[in-house]
């Protein structure tokens, strides 16, 4: 089995010193890519800036990349081949609409900002998916949750769409722990308990090969 894992934040370069970024760490994300392998799956795992070494397992091969036209260059060129396509990043929706070639000088009192909207990697290959392919989202929302993840699961045509909790402390950006519940295309949902990323990885990993084993 060949997976395709996005994970960590983007950046997006505003002058050769700045960039707009988030507070990804990729945690999650690498996580799953360890899981994957242990379950002896093939993995790609196109990372954003992330201050987690590259995953020693020699299942994994790490693509290194910082902005969202990279990761989805990097995501494009192995989706076809995968068959499963796990979006754990953490993508900025918008980048400067220039990259300053010299370093921007402070002048004004205020400061306007041009951005421009990246590609969205999960709905673009979305489109391409075939029937044998399993698509995994992911989704932090922080009002009608499960209604927005749904929505979000069929826009994107994922297979199923795992939602961050916001409410619960220890979960979400750079904790070692997460809480997450998982919505299929069906309604159906899965809650996981608070638990280590790696818990929650192995977990999402045996529902995703349940799954994929049911769809086929
Ligand atoms: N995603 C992606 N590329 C983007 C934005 C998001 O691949 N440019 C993926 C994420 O990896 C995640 C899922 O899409 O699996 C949901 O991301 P989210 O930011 O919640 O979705 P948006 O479409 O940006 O929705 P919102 O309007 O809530 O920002």
């Amino acid at each position: 089995m060949r997976v395709l894992l996005t994970a960590g934040p983007t950046y997006e370069p505003l002058d050769p010193v700045r960039f707009l970024g988030n507070r990804s760490t990729g945690k999650m994300g690498y996580a799953l890519a360890e899981a994957f392998a242990t379950e002896g799956a093939e993995v790609t795992l196109v990372s954003g800036p992330s201050q987690l070494p590259n995953p020693a397992n020699p299942l994994i091969r790490t693509v290194r990349v910082e902005t969202a036209a990279e990761m989805f260059a990097a995501a494009s060129a192995v989706a076809g081949e995968a068959d499963v396509w796990v979006f754990a990043a953490a993508v900025a929706d918008y980048r400067p609409a220039q990259i300053a070639t010299e370093k921007i000088k402070k002048s004004g009192e205020t400061l306007t900002l041009e951005l421009v909207k990246n590609v969205d990697v999960a709905a673009t290959l979305g489109q391409q998916k075939r029937a044998e392919q399993f698509a995994v989202g992911f989704a932090l929302e922080t009002t009608n949750e499960l209604a927005h993840a749904q929505d979000k699961l069929h826009r994107k045509n994922f297979d199923l769409i795992v939602l961050n909790s916001l409410r619960d402390a220890g979960a979400g950006f750079g904790h070692d722990t997460n809480k997450v519940t998982v919505l299929d295309a069906a309604g159906q949902i899965v809650n996981f308990e608070l638990q280590s990323k790696a818990d929650v990885a192995r977990g999402l990993v045996s529902l995703i090969l349940a799954r994929r084993a049911v769809n086929y």
